[in-house]
């Protein structure tokens, strides 16, 4: 790897650009990485990539029309096309696509147990496998010994199921599992896989939406910024000691 190499983050799942997925690729270009924006859809991936190129970053746009195994292989090889050696290192990768379906189990279709699969478990297997694919091309970084950082986000679902998430928490719990057995599987290869829970509710536009009454205490609820600078954290770690699963929650999370 040059000396040069900028260092890339591709970061998937933004929604409409004001949750984890976008402060995610926010703080990452502030700390001088290349940012690779994947999502459904173009308007967000162009607005944000947009807005982090105006602020002086280096982001581009990777639009997909679905989370398909197919369709991440594709984003994936276009993302290594454009940022490849020698001139970058795509040296982490931050899974955030998620897809809820909150409904007492009765009411859950065929098709929403299915696409909560696909979404938060299928996807992730195909995303991981690129990132890992990428990671074991890549020479060792000196300064935290690894070659890459793949992350997920997770949520008090992927510890708990509850009245209405039997499919969700399904899918958390997979990813989780996921996220598990890649860290036991590739830390010989000095690739850091981390899962991150997100124990409480995240103040994004979508969640005020919904449930205003519960943004009123925002120390109750978790900043997308403020989970993005742990993100961050994990991936300057170094391979001496490194965390596999975090844990966040706010500070008024009667847990
Ligand atoms: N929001 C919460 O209170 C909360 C709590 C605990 C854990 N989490 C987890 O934290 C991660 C980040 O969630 P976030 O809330 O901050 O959202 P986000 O980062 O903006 O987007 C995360 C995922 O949710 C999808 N999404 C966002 N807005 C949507 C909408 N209006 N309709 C349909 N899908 C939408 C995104 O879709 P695209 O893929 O199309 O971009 C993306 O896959 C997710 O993995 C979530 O499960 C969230």
């Amino acid at each position: 790897m040059s000396a040069a190499a900028r260092r890339v983050v591709v970061v998937a799942g933004l929604g409409k650009g004001s949750g984890t997925g976008a402060s995610t690729a926010r703080v990452f270009a502030k700390a001088g990485y290349s940012v690779a924006l994947i999502a459904r859809g173009a308007d967000t991936v162009n607005s944000l990539a947009q807005e982090l190129n105006s602020a002086g970053g280096d982001a581009a746009p990777f639009s997909v029309e679905s989370y398909s195994t197919q369709d991440i292989s594709s984003v994936w090889r276009s993302i290594r096309a454009k940022y490849s050696a020698p001139n970058y290192i795509i040296a982490a990768a931050i899974f955030n696509i998620a897809q809820g379906f909150w409904k007492p189990f009765l009411d859950l279709t065929p098709e929403e147990v299915q696409q909560s699969l696909q979404i938060n478990v299928e996807a992730a297997f195909a995303f991981s496998r690129e990132a890992i694919l990428t990671f074991k091309e890549n020479e060792i970084y000196e300064p935290t010994g690894k070659r890459g950082a793949l992350i997920y986000t997770g949520a008090t679902a992927s510890l708990r199921g509850n009245t209405t998430t039997s499919a969700f928490a399904a899918g958390k719990f997979g990813l989780r599992a996921l996220s598990q057995s890649l860290n036991k599987e590739f830390g010989k290869d000095n690739i850091h896989v981390a899962h991150a829970i997100i124990d409480g509710g995240i103040l994004t536009e979508r969640y005020i939406q919904y449930r205003p009454e519960l943004a009123k205490d925002p120390d109750a609820r978790l900043s997308p910024d403020s989970i993005a600078n742990a993100y961050l954290y994990l991936v300057n770690q170094d391979r001496s000691a490194w965390t596999w699963e975090l844990d966040l929650r706010p500070a008024h999370e009667k847990w």
